[in-house]
């Protein structure tokens, strides 16, 4: 691997989005470390790369976890010479079901992983990011950010706040030259939308139009453009930009019905 070669942290690289986007930026040459609680996958991409072009920490990590966090930076930074040029916080998980029905332990991890496990990403990051010219963080939003869904209330609120952070970061870190975005594909054939998210009335009525490779492309646009040139928030697919540009004209009222009917719920 040439010593010059950018470097990447992907979190949930083991499947879907996370994976696709670690075999793209791997076939252009990026060396990677490849953080997920499915430590043996992780393992088996890491292999199937080049020699010494990803990190695998040997073990799960969990984005919850923020010693777990430090220890698997300070081993990557070993790995890299100390260089971090992109943090794509990917991980992150969905329960699809009416709120109420919603066993509390499983509303907050939802919260823990996609909220939590994102703001621990980026302020591990932080001062490795600050030294490198050019430097960003991608964070996976979600369409379900524009409105929020129903079924999906508590992942919509993550993904609300994961827009926010992305918002207050990109203005806070500017000075440094540090950029943080986000994207917002609508549903992905992965993993989540076929074990959980595929049930949603959302899905039957919008069906289920992009793959992981698909978004994985617009993550590799962002992390290999220059700078200057990235927007704050990036739909992906044509539904997506239609939705965010409805959203953006349309009363609250207007959104809510569309969700509703969308939803099937009437
Ligand atoms: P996926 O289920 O295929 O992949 C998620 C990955 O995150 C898995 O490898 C999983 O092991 C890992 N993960 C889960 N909890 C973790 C934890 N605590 N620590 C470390 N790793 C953990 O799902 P997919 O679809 O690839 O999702 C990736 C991201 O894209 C998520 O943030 C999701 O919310 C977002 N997204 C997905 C959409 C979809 O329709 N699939 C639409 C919009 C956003």
């Amino acid at each position: 691997m040439s010593p010059h070669a950018p470097c990447a942290i992907i979190t949930g690289a083991a499947s879907g989005i996370g994976l696709a986007t670690a075999r793209q930026l791997a076939r252009l040459g990026w060396r990677l470390g490849l953080f997920d609680i499915q430590g043996d996958a992780v393992r088996a991409l890491a292999a199937s790369l080049n020699p010494g072009q990803a990190l695998h920490l040997g073990q799960p990590l969990d984005v919850t976890d923020p010693q777990a966090w430090a220890q698997a930076m300070d081993a990557f930074m070993a790995h890299t010479g100390g260089r971090l040029d992109l943090l794509v916080n990917n991980a992150g998980i969905a329960v699809a079901d009416p709120f109420a029905d919603t066993p509390l332990p499983s509303l907050h991890r939802m919260v823990q992983v996609n909220v939590l496990g994102v703001i621990n990403g980026c302020h591990t990051a932080w001062p490795h990011l600050k030294r490198q010219p050019g430097s960003r963080v991608i964070n996976l939003c979600s369409a379900s950010a524009l409105f929020g869904q129903p079924q999906l209330a508590t992942y919509s609120a993550t993904k609300a706040a994961i827009k926010s952070l992305t918002e207050a970061l990109d203005t806070e870190w500017a000075a440094a030259g540090v950029r943080v975005v986000d994207v917002l594909p609508l549903f992905v054939d992965t993993a989540m939308v076929r074990d959980e998210v595929a049930k949603m009335g959302t899905v039957k009525a919008l069906g289920v139009r992009l793959t992981a490779d698909d978004v994985a492309q617009v993550l590799v646009k962002l992390a290999t453009a220059p700078s200057r040139s990235l927007r704050l928030h990036t739909p992906v697919g044509w539904q997506t930009a239609v939705l965010d540009l409805a959203c953006r004209l349309s009363p609250a009222w207007v959104n809510q019905r569309v969700t509703r009917w969308l939803a099937g719920l009437g």
